[in-house]
């Protein structure tokens, strides 16, 4: 059995690694012009392991798993930095077909050596040992983020595009996020909307330009000062945006 379904194509980013293009969402993966990997690393990862440099233990929601991109990513920069943490990632997904594929998927090689924990969490939907614990939550986000009863030091908000998903960007979505992350906590995301930007502000963010080399601007929020990062003047976007509104749930419900 290979990876590619009617729903899901194989796709090379331009970075040299590969992510998938969804047939029901109409979208890729990731950023083909970023890269896979890049994304992943640049616009999550790092700048999340940055603002939580002191902290020897991290919980991570990460929405949603996909091809575990962000998962992998995560793990990969901690034994490239040799970061020593105990780790525990929780990760919604409600496509159980793509992670039973996930094993057929072809990852970057630096991935090798988490695949027995990718095959794990394909096969059984946890992956546990001394300092790492990872689950998977097969069903929806917005199910998920009401069951959970975890506080998370960082959230990578990974869902498909607000235009595309609506559900995992309105200002609900973002108070259940907001309800479940710590005070010092961080959400991490690829969107530079302003839709978004204002659904996490009514939520009581500050948002952040999250700008590096090689990758397109992409968003920091946290509820505390983010030292390192510019901050988007909020009342100053609205004032020029007046029109603009947040993404509610009751305009995207079926
Ligand atoms: C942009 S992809 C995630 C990419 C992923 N972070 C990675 O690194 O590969 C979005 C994912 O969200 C999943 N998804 C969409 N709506 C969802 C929902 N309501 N609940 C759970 N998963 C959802 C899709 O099946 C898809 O795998």
């Amino acid at each position: 059995m290979g990876f590619e379904s009617l729903e899901h194509k194989l796709v090379k980013s331009d970075d040299g690694s590969f992510t998938a293009y969804s047939t029901a969402f109409d979208e890729h993966y990731h950023s083909t012009r970023d890269g896979a990997l890049h994304e992943s690393l640049s616009k999550h990862v790092i700048p999340a392991f940055k603002h939580h440099q002191e902290k020897d233990e991290l919980t991570i929601l990460d929405i949603c798993f996909g091809l575990g991109f962000n998962t992998l990513a995560t793990l990969y920069y901690m034994r490239k930095e040799g970061i020593k943490k105990r780790l525990r990632i929780f990760s919604p997904e409600f496509d159980k077909e793509l992670i039973t594929a996930l094993p057929e998927f072809q990852y970057p090689s630096i991935f090798d050596p988490f695949l027995e924990i990718l095959t794990s969490l394909s096969e059984t939907g946890i992956y546990e040992d001394e300092d790492l614990y990872i689950e998977l939550y097969i069903g929806d986000a917005r199910v998920y983020l009401k069951e959970c009863q975890e506080q998370f030091d960082v959230v990578y908000q990974d869902a498909f595009s607000p235009a595309s998903n609506p559900l995992l960007w309105s200002q609900e979505y973002f108070k259940e996020i907001a309800s479940l992350l710590k005070e010092d906590g961080i959400l991490t995301t690829y969107s530079m909307a302003l839709k978004t930007r204002l659904a996490l502000y009514e939520n009581g963010f500050k948002i952040y330009i999250n700008k590096g080399d090689g990758h397109r601007d992409a968003t920091l929020a946290t509820f505390m000062e983010l030292k390192g990062y510019t901050i988007v003047n909020m009342p100053h976007k609205i004032a020029c945006n007046p029109d603009v509104v947040s993404l509610r749930d009751a305009d995207h419900k079926g």
